[in-house]
């Protein structure tokens, strides 16, 4: 199928623009253009405008033409945060957690993030592949068209670099992009039990240096986390992560307030994720050195802990980008309705921050704001069309999909209207 396409007569385009992450104030300024359309050649935008603007463009032979009349068109949704690739659902968790048991509590029990790693050591590299696909086709049916994943649930050598594997093989034969993470440091595996720095003197030694040589992750993140990985282990790891060529994320400020947000600072992370703690101080610290804060609202609703402060964060200049967290344990789902509801009902989020947070600054957590996260000329044909007339209607149609196409690099890989996933494309 060619990858030539033009979206006409939306009712409206909506984007926020830049190759940069949109902070403070500049969250809001969102571009939207009424009767809009979008030009994509050879996978890439080659104009965006009004449909009169757009058509007098060029030849229409060789396209494929969507008339979007009475919809919205929007940038591909980037989920800048997820744990996609695993073996072990947790659902006896949920009920223990409902019955008042606490999460750090479930994990400091030998539970958590442990039982899934014994599932994943036993899975094998089909099974994480097939996992991970059937998860990603329903990413896709949510409008993601940029997906970052993460290792950790390995904590061993094998199979660490195994779920990176599984995350290459999926990049090269699914439509979605995946932005690979190792995440060597999410917990203390069994075997190094009170022995902590030991396991970091393993990972450092014996698996970071091989994923970073053969080019397996472009990041590196640790559970920055009382009880897990503490400031100066995360400094010790993310350094040394760093000096090897990977890009810097990290789980920070999730449970208690220990200074992750003001090490990401520090180190000058492209990106600080969670910060339901984070202090004001840390807060400001993020704002002033550019680091995203990624926030992950369905986390706190799942775990009945306190959102992430995401109205104070943008009033203090913050760049703020939503995502999912999708993982088997604090938050099995990848919903972007939700996410958007609890953006904006819980965090205070406008519907406008809502768009670019999901969009421009979860492309810029990934360090991709120059590629995807917005409709420009020059960035990658990655574009959602919502069955309603305004980009309004994604936190206003309380946790409803309302997708009705995915374009994937100018290719029509989804389509509510043909049964959902077009195989093939
Ligand atoms: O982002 N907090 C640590 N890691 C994940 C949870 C992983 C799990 O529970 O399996 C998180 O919440
Ligand atoms: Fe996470």
């Amino acid at each position: 199928m060619s990858a030539n396409l033009i979206i006409i007569h939306a009712a409206e385009l909506a984007t926020a623009r830049g190759r940069k992450p949109r902070a403070g104030k500049a969250m809001q300024a969102i571009e939207v253009i009424h009767d809009g359309a979008v030009r994509i050649e050879n996978g890439t935008i080659t104009a965006v405008g009004t449909t009169g603007e757009v058509m007098k463009r060029g030849t229409t032979d060789g396209f494929t033409v969507i008339d979007a009349a009475g919809k919205t068109v929007v940038p591909g949704f980037v989920d800048s945060h997820t744990h996609f690739v695993f073996e072990g659902y947790r659902e006896e968790e949920f009920v223990w957690r409902l019955q008042g048991m606490r999460y750090m509590d479930i994990m400091a029990q030998g539970g958590g993030i442990a039982s899934t790693v014994a599932a994943t050591r036993g899975a094998g590299l089909k099974r994480l592949i097939e996992g991970g696909r059937q998860r990603l086709d329903v990413m896709l049916s949510y409008g993601v068209t940029t997906v970052e994943g993460k290792s950790g649930y390995g904590l061993d050598r094998d199979t660490e670099i195994v779920q990176l594997e599984a995350m290459a093989a999926l990049e090269d034969d699914h439509p979605l992009d995946i932005v690979p993470t190792f995440l060597g440091a999410h917990a203390v595996p069994r075997e190094y039990e009170d022995r902590s720095d030991a396991y970091l003197d393993f990972i450092l030694e014996a698996v970071l240096p091989d994923v970073a040589e053969r080019g397996l992750a472009e990041f590196c993140d640790v559970f920055c986390e009382a009880h897990v990985f503490s400031v100066a282990q995360s400094r010790c790891l993310l350094g040394r992560a760093e000096a090897l060529g990977l890009k810097l994320t990290l789980h920070a400020d999730e449970i208690v307030p220990l200074g992750g947000a003001e090490l990401a600072a520090e180190l000058r992370a492209v990106s600080a994720d969670h910060l339901l703690q984070a202090t004001d101080t840390g807060i400001k610290a993020l704002a002033a050195a550019g680091v995203v804060a990624t926030l992950l609202p369905i986390t706190a609703f799942g775990l009945q802990e306190p959102f992430a402060r995401g109205r104070y964060m943008i009033d203090q200049g913050c760049a703020v980008a939503l995502a999912t967290d999708f993982n088997p344990g604090s938050c099995f789902s990848h919903s972007i309705p939700l996410l958007m509801a609890l953006g904006t009902l819980k965090m205070g989020l406008t519907p406008e921050e809502a768009l670019t947070a999901i969009t421009l600054n979860g492309a810029a957590a990934v360090d991709r704001a120059d590629r995807v996260g917005s409709l420009e000329v020059g960035k990658q044909g990655d574009v959602v069309i919502l069955e309603f007339p305004s980009y309004r209607f994604m936190p206003y149609h309380l946790g409803v999909n309302i997708v009705e196409k995915v374009v994937k690099q100018g290719r029509l890989v989804f389509d509510k209207a043909q049964g959902g996933r077009i195989e093939g494309a």
